[in-house]
């Protein structure tokens, strides 16, 4: 074992890993951050996906190692850092999925929406091709993808309309979308 210096969600993390641990297992067994979710675990389903400097990958491909100098973000990290307020402020693309009810049993929804988001930091205006080859590799049995390709359209949407954060979490899933906020 050796110890590893990494940076989680803006934080400093110090973790004691065998060089052949994955991130995935370093995330969710020696961080317990275990928003990161180890489905298929051989590079398939994209459940674990997370950001390395912003751009996905499959942690559960990922040697822990590899991730030493790179700024990781998992689910946890994605919602913005409280600055004080009392009400959690999310990132437009989870205030969109859960507007758009673009889960059901969200096991593929951490994946989904840091490929979201990592497709939103490079494309303000994502045509639904890009959305859909952004996703590509994030498999979700339960949704149809049209509520999740929805949901990235809406925070599209939100963003360009200034209007992409959420000051709470308390949307219902399952409510439709606001108007003009997802092409027919
Ligand atoms: S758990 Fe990593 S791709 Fe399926
Ligand atoms: S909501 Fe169940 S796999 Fe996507």
């Amino acid at each position: 074992m050796r110890v590893l210096q990494l940076e989680i969600n803006g934080d400093a993390r110090e973790v004691a890993a065998h060089d052949h641990w994955t991130l995935l297992e370093v995330l969710r067994y020696s961080l317990g951050l275990v928003g990161s979710k180890q489905g298929c675990d051989k590079g398939d389903c994209g459940s674990c996906t997370v950001l390395f400097d912003g751009k996905p990958v499959l942690s559960c491909l990922t040697l822990a190692a590899s991730a030493v100098g790179h700024q990781v973000t998992t689910i946890e990290g994605l919602a913005p850092k409280p600055t004080g307020t009392l009400q959690p402020v999310l990132d437009p693309v989870q205030v969109a999925f859960n507007d758009c009810g673009a889960l059901q049993c969200g096991f593929c929804q951490p994946g989904m929406m840091l490929s979201a988001r990592a497709l939103l930091n490079t494309n303000a205006e994502p045509s639904r091709e890009e959305i859909h080859q952004a996703l590509s590799g994030n498999l979700c049995r339960c949704t149809g993808y049209t509520q999740i390709v929805q949901a990235v359209e809406t925070a599209v949407a939100r963003i360009a309309q200034g209007d992409g954060a959420s000051a709470s979490n308390d949307g219902a899933a399952g409510h439709s979308p606001p108007d003009g906020g997802v092409p027919a």
